[in-house]
């Protein structure tokens, strides 16, 4: 890596030339995407649940060693609040392991129960939170990195939304391992401001929704590439679980539901079951589905490689970068 531009704790962390994290994505996180984000400099974690089987999720892991040029990448755990819906994690986990994957991102819940098994087989883990309380119970569980989630973020932002300006002036001050900074990223300005705010990386996800190298159809990315950021919609607040989806039918349907004050989650999943989500990526239909996106759409403006949009990064960094350097 003789011409890395940012070397940072982050970098370091993964083995990778630049301070860009790629979070995973249901649906999207695949070989053919994590494996591009591999060979652009970054690290990218492939999504199990995406693939119809565990074997499924196996070739995936085979294919991305494959692609990668031998750069790293990792696998991405959504766990659950309820430990007996997270048996399928340990599986993962398990053909994660065999398969020599060596990092994992966590996120949703407390990665506790699956430290002594990471652990053992030698991975590195960073967990992916939205509030100070959580990133400092994660140090203390044992992970290597934190990513710290703001408001803007696409999917899970969680319930307190705090910004994530405010985010990425306080938690890396706080946590003594290093913080990757996240939700509504996708610059390289944003780059430089996450590193001057103290954090080590930047993370980002809906920015690469159009990357060429996502599976997702032509029209639902040419959608993607006409949003601006007052095109997404909170949704699910009412069962304390927010989640920040493309504006469509599906879900101001789910607003005017949360509007009427129901709790009855049958009401709901015609709205948000995840195969609508992936009917929406298979078909382009961007209209049904609660599909997450971020704020960060306003920067997903055109379908290009995934090297592309990581090179744009991290050039327009390195411009912001000297700019600064001479106030
Ligand atoms: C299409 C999409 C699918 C996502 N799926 C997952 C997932 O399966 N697991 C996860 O931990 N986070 C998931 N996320 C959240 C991202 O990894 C990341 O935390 C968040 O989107 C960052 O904010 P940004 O979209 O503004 O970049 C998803 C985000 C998007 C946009």
């Amino acid at each position: 890596m003789a011409d890395q531009k940012f070397r940072t704790r982050i970098t370091d962390l993964f083995g990778i030339e630049h301070p860009i994290v790629c979070g995973g994505m249901m649906w999207l996180g695949d070989a053919e995407y994590t494996s591009a984000v591999a060979r652009a400099g970054g690290i990218g974690f492939i999504t199990p649940r995406s693939f119809p089987t565990p074997e499924d999720f196996r070739e995936q892991l085979r294919k991305a060693h494959d692609l990668s040029d031998g750069k790293p990448f990792g696998v991405n755990l959504y766990i659950s609040a309820r430990s007996e819906a997270n048996q399928m994690l340990q599986i993962f986990l398990d053909i994660a392991i065999e398969e020599r994957v060596r990092f994992v991102e966590t996120a949703g819940f407390s990665p506790k129960e699956f430290m002594p098994k990471i652990k053992d087989a030698g991975m590195t883990v960073m967990h992916k939170c939205t509030t100070l309380r959580h990133a400092r119970s994660a140090q203390n569980a044992g992970v290597d990195a934190v990513a710290i989630l703001g408001a803007e973020a696409g999917g899970h932002p969680g319930m307190d939304m705090i910004g994530t300006m405010v985010q990425g002036a306080v938690v890396p001050q706080e946590l003594d391992v290093p913080v990757v900074l996240a939700g509504g990223m996708g610059t390289g300005r944003q780059l430089v401001a996450c590193l001057a705010l103290g954090a080590h990386g930047m993370l980002v996800a809906t920015r690469m929704v159009v990357a060429a190298e996502i599976w997702a159809h032509e029209n639902y990315k040419k959608r993607l590439s006409e949003l601006g950021p007052s095109d997404t919609k909170i949704i699910m607040s009412i069962f304390g679980d927010n989640s920040r989806v493309i504006g469509n039918h599906s879900s101001e349907a789910v607003l005017s539901l949360e509007a009427e004050g129901n709790k009855d989650y049958e009401a709901y999943r015609p709205y948000v079951q995840g195969n609508l989500q992936r009917k929406a990526y298979v078909d382009g239909d961007w209209t049904r589905g609660t599909m997450s996106v971020g704020q960060s759409v306003a920067f997903a403006g055109e379908i290009e490689p995934v090297g592309t949009i990581i090179d744009g990064i991290m050039d327009e960094a390195t411009v912001v970068r000297e700019r600064l350097n001479r106030f």
